[in-house]
This record gives C-alpha cells, structure tokens and sequence, in this order.
C-alpha cells in the first residue's frame, strides 16, 4: 500500500500494526527521532484544517524530516486554474509524500494517480477523512482495550460528516460492534453506507433522532459539528445546527465507561461545562493523531526507526 485514500484499503491487521507502531512511539519517543531525516512531506490543503493539517507537519517533524505546503488553495496555482493534477505532479518533484485536503470528492485518489509519491487523503468533501479513523481507533483502543464488543453512537451531521463515513466503515470489520446513529432526518448518513457496508454485513444498526433516549445504551458517543461549508441553503443549516447539545444535565444518564469523542473543531455540540468530566476524551482524541500520523508517514514511507 502507498497511498492511503480510503480507511478500506487497510484491513484491520493492518490497522493494528500502526496502532502498536503508534503506541510505541508514544512509549519511546526518542526511538523515532530521526527515521525520516532527509525526507520532505508536503501538505496541500484547499480546506481549513488546525489539527489534520498542524498534527501531520508535526508528526513529520518529530519525525526528523522537513515540511513544505499551504494552508489554502488561494496561495497556491489552482488560484490561475491549475489542475490537481498538474499541482502534484509538481509537489511530486519537491517533496517524498504528500497530505492532502480538498472539497471536491475523489481529489485525493486523481493525486494519487499522478503524484509519483505516496498520498495521503486528509478529507475530501463530504466523503471520506481515513486518517482522523486512524486517530479514532488509536483513541478507542487506548481507552477500551480493544475495537470490539462496543455499541458506538454517532451523533449530529452523519450525512456530510466525512469522519463519521470513515468511521463506519472501519469500525464495521470489528466484533460484535453495534451503531447507534443519532441526527434529524435530514442528516443521517448515506444510503450506501447503510446499504454496502452496514446491511450487506449484517451489521446491527439503528437511527433514531432522539439521543437522550439512547444515551444509557452508549459505549463511545461520537459528536460531530453540522457541517456549514457543505450545506445549499442558509436557512437550512440555521434549522439544524443546534439539533444536539451534549451538556452535562444529558450525561446524567450516560454509563460511566462511556467515552465522549469529537473530530473537532466543536461549535455548540458539546458544552463546555464537559470538558472536565473524565469521560470527555476529545484533546486525547487529538494528542494521538500526531501519533498515529507519525506511524502512517513511516508505513508509506517504507522507514523503520
Ligand atoms: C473534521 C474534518 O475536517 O472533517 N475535522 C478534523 O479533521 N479533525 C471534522 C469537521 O470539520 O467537522
């Protein structure tokens, strides 16, 4: 594998072995020091990102390779009309891997056809974000022990939440794993992931709109923003934005093992008064997806410390 564009395209032996890498990294950071010296990651990002794209150059750095990049499409030659593909064709030459976000669906998997070096898909559009999976399942698997025997609710936009797409789909291959997925009706997931992946598995599922009545069932509550960019109408997202706010008053029911996860960045999902509950997990959630990146660099980079 050189390019990581879809979570799918990993099974889940794989999986593990970067969750162990990462884990080791965490344990011996200093192993790790210098396995990409001399290496170039560039990050091409047509999006706004803090984490995926700041966790990625870290990890590269911590790494001991170098970063090259922009942090918006409007810096770059796709401002005059170029090509994505003719963009990294070009990052091609310059850099030995390349992360990359982009609105339009499919962008990464078109660079990965050009690029001539590994690509790493760091969000298209509403579609997929396979390695903010990695940093989830580096986060439940910390937290839990394993990825299985877990009902997961899935709360909030799971129609253009790429996260939640991802998720899904990964964590579907798992035992005994049963999802809960909490949205108004106008947001819930995608057809084909209910037909392709959780049907065709025979994968217990519900959809529900109500998340209180759900809450006591939950091993890990995974929050999600409405997600604005991606939305035709104003009024729309006005209506549904504030469909679920997780605020303690709502946990009272929740079991005390239950973990509280989010991609961030949050607007008004969870409140603030949470973050102190020690079932709220989302900055470890982000801590880990430094090191599960540094794991994956290494993977695609065929490097060993
Ligand atoms: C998510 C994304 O970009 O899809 N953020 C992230 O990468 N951690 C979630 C979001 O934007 O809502």
């Amino acid at each position: 594998m050189n390019n990581l564009i879809d979570i799918m395209q990993m099974s889940p032996e794989e999986i593990q072995d970067l969750i162990n890498k990462a884990m080791d990294i965490i344990a011996n950071p200093g192993k790790y020091s210098e396995a990409c010296k001399g290496k170039i990651l560039a990050t091409l990002f047509f999006e706004p990102s803090t984490r995926t794209r700041l966790s990625f150059e870290s990890a590269m750095l911590s790494l001991g390779g170098n970063v090259i990049g922009f942090s918006d499409g409007k810096s770059s030659s796709a401002a005059k009309g170029e090509s994505v593909s003719d963009t990294v064709q070009t990052v091609g030459c310059y850099a030995d891997i390349i992360a990359m976000r982009h609105p339009k669906e499919g962008a990464p998997l078109v660079a990965s056809r050009r690029a001539g070096v590994p690509v790493i898909n760091a969000g298209d559009g509403g579609h997929n974000h396979p390695t903010q999976t990695l940093t989830d399942l580096l986060t439940i698997y910390r937290e839990k022990g394993t990825l299985e025997n877990l009902t997961v609710g899935l709360c909030g936009d799971l129609k253009f939440g790429r996260t939640v797409h991802s998720l899904i789909s990964a964590m579907s291959r798992y035992k005994n794993v049963r999802f809960i997925m909490i949205s108004p009706e106008e947001l819930q997931v995608p057809r084909y992931l209910i037909t392709d992946v959780l049907e065709a598995n025979n994968i217990p599922y519900q959809e529900v709109t109500s998340l209180d009545d759900v809450m006591p069932e939950l091993d890990v509550l995974y929050m999600t923003r409405v997600q604005k960019e991606r939305f035709f109408n104003e009024a729309d997202y006005m209506r549904l934005k504030d469909s679920y706010i997780l605020t303690p008053e709502k946990l009272r029911t929740a079991k005390e093992t239950l973990s509280i996860m989010h991609p961030l960045p949050r607007v008004n999902e969870i409140s603030v008064a949470v973050d102190d509950d020690p079932r709220a997990i989302y900055f470890k959630q982000v801590a880990n997806g430094k090191f599960i990146r540094m794991a994956l660099i290494m993977k695609l980079l065929e490097v060993n410390a």
